[in-house]
C-alpha cells in the first residue's frame, strides 16, 4: 500500500499487493491474513541451481519444513559431530522471507547411520545420554527459530497397536517419548512440540491410539502441544473430512493443536484432468476443515512441485501429488487451496509482525503450558505460551 496526496486528501493507492506469480494473491499471503501457515517441505532441489524452486517457495508460502535436512543422520552424521549447513540455510531463507519454520524430526525409527548400528551395544543410560545430547544440541541450535518441532515421528506400531519397537524403545524403554518431549521443551520452551504420525488423520484405530498416547502424556504433565497429521493420501480413495474434523476437535478438547504436516494426494500416472479435478476438491476440503478448527494452524504439503516428490519413488506408478506441476505451474490443487483460503475470510484473525498476545489463550493453549510450568521451570510455561509464535502472532 502506498499513500499519496491528491487535492489535500490522502488517497490510498494500491501499489502492488504481495501477489503470486499470476497476479493472484498467493496462498501464503492469504494464509497470513487468515492467521494460519500454509507451506511445504523443502527437499534437495533447494540447494540446486533451479532458481524457480526458491522463487516459488517464497512467493507462494509462509511456512517451510526440511524434507530431510533436520533428520538425525543429517544433523549428527557421527556421534556428537553436528553438521548444520543445510538446515541453517533453510532457517536463514525462512527468516529472510518472513516464513515460519517447522522442525522435522528429533526421534524416528528411520535412521540408518551410526546410531542404528551402535544401538545394540548400548545400555539405557548411554542411549538416554545420546538422545538427550542430540535433542539439547539440535533444539538448542535452532532455539527461537522453530515454530513447531516434530519430537517423535511415527512412534506407534501398525500391527501390534502398541509402541513401535524401535532401537530407541528397545534400549531406553517406553519412557523415551516422555523424555524426548521433556528435553526438547527445556531446550526451547517456546517451540510447540508435536507427536507426528500417518494413518491417524480421521477417526479410527490408529487415531484412537495416537489420542490415547498424547492424552497419557498430558495426564503425566509431559510437554506435548500438538499432533501432526501427515496426510499422505491417495486421491482416488475417498476420505472423510467429517472424520478428520472430529479428530481435530477431540484433540483440541485436550488443549492440543493439530497440524497437517506432510500432505500429498497421489494419483495414478499419467494423471488426467478428471483426476486433477478430484485432487483439487480434496485439497480444498482438507484445507477448509483445518481453517474451520481454531487449533489447526499449519498446513504443509510434502514438497510443492511434482518435479521433486517422494511419491513416485515410494509408490511406483503414482505421482502428480502436489499443488504445482513439474514446470512450477499451479495445478487445480493449488487453486483449491487458494479457494479454501479465500472462502475463509473473517473466520480467523490475521498474522501480523509483532509480539505474541492473547490469541493463544483462546485455544486453551495457555492452560496446557501452565501445567508444564509446574514441573520444574517456574513461570516459563506461561511465558512460553505467550511467546509461542514469536514474531508472527498478534491479536486482531
Ligand atoms: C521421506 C522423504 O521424503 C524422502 O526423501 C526420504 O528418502 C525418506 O523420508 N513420513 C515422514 C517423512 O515423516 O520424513 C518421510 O520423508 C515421508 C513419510
Amino acid at each position: 500500500m502506498g499513500i499519496c496526496k491528491s487535492a489535500g486528501l490522502p488517497v490510498m493507492v494500491l501499489v502492488i499487493a504481495v501477489t503470486g506469480i499470476r497476479g493472484q494473491e498467493s496462498a501464503g499471503n492469504l494464509a497470513r491474513k487468515r492467521g494460519v501457515y500454509v507451506g511445504a517441505a523443502v527437499g534437495g532441489a533447494f540447494w540446486g541451481s533451479d532458481v524457480r524452486y526458491k522463487d516459488t517457495l517464497k512467493k507462494e508460502y509462509n511456512i517451510i519444513v526440511a524434507e530431510n535436512a533436520m533428520k538425525f543422520d543429517q544433523l549428527e552424521p557421527k556421534r556428537n559431530l553436528f553438521t548444520w549447513k543445510q538446515a541453517d540455510d533453510l532457517a536463514a531463507f525462512a527468516a529472510q522471507n518472513d516464513m515460519a519454520l517447522r522442525g522435522h524430526n528429533l526421534v524416528w525409527h528411520q535412521a540408518s547411520g551410526w546410531i542404528s548400528q551402535a544401538a545394540a551395544g548400548l545400555d539405557r543410560i548411554e542411549m538416554q545420554g545420546i538422545l538427550k545430547n542430540h535433542i539439547d544440541s539440535v533444539v538448542g541450535h535452532f532455539q527461537g527459530k522453530i515454530l513447531e518441532w516434530d519430537v517423535v515421528n511415527e512412534g506407534l506400531d501398525d500391527a501390534s497397536g502398541g509402541l513401535r519397537d524401535t532401537f530407541w524403545r528397545q534400549r531406553i524403554g517406553d519412557d523415551y517419548l516422555d523424555s524426548a518431549f521433556t528435553w526438547a521443551h527445556r531446550a526451547d520452551p517456546k517451540a510447540l512440540l508435536f507427536y507426528n504420525d500417518y494413518s491417524g488423520e480421521g477417526m479410527g484405530g490408529k487415531a484412537d491410539r495416537i489420542y490415547a498416547l498424547v492424552k497419557g502424556m498430558k495426564d503425566r504433565g509431559v510437554p506435548v502441544q500438538g499432533v501432526g497429521l501427515q496426510c499422505h493420501f491417495a486421491s482416488a480413495k475417498s476420505f472423510s473430512v467429517a472424520d478428520i474434523d472430529l479428530n481435530m476437535k477431540r484433540l483440541g478438547a485436550l488443549g492440543l493443536r493439530v497440524s497437517v504436516t506432510e500432505l500429498d494426494f497421489r494419483t495414478a500416472l499419467p494423471a488426467d484432468s478428471a483426476a486433477l479435478a478430484v485432487q483439487k476438491d480434496n485439497y480444498a476440503r482438507l484445507l477448509a476443515v483445518c481453517l474451520a478448527n481454531a487449533n489447526c494452524k499449519s498446513f504443509l504439503t510434502w514438497g510443492f512441485t511434482d518435479a521433486y516428490s517422494w511419491v513416485p519413488d515410494f509408490f511406483p506408478g503414482q505421482g502428480a501429488a502436489l499443488p504445482f506441476d513439474a514446470e512450477y505451474k499451479p495445478k487445480p490443487a493449488y487453486q483449491g487451496m487458494v479457494q479454501a483460503l479465500t472462502d475463509a475470510v473473517g473466520i480467523r484473525p490475521a498474522l501480523r509482525p509483532g509480539p505474541v498476545r492473547s490469541q493463544e489463550v483462546t485455544l486453551g493453549f495457555l492452560r496446557g503450558s501452565m501445567e508444564y510450568s509446574r514441573e520444574g521451570t517456574p513461570g516459563s510455561g506461561t511465558r512460553a505460551a505467550r511467546n509461542a509464535l514469536g514474531k508472527w502472532m498478534e491479536p486482531r
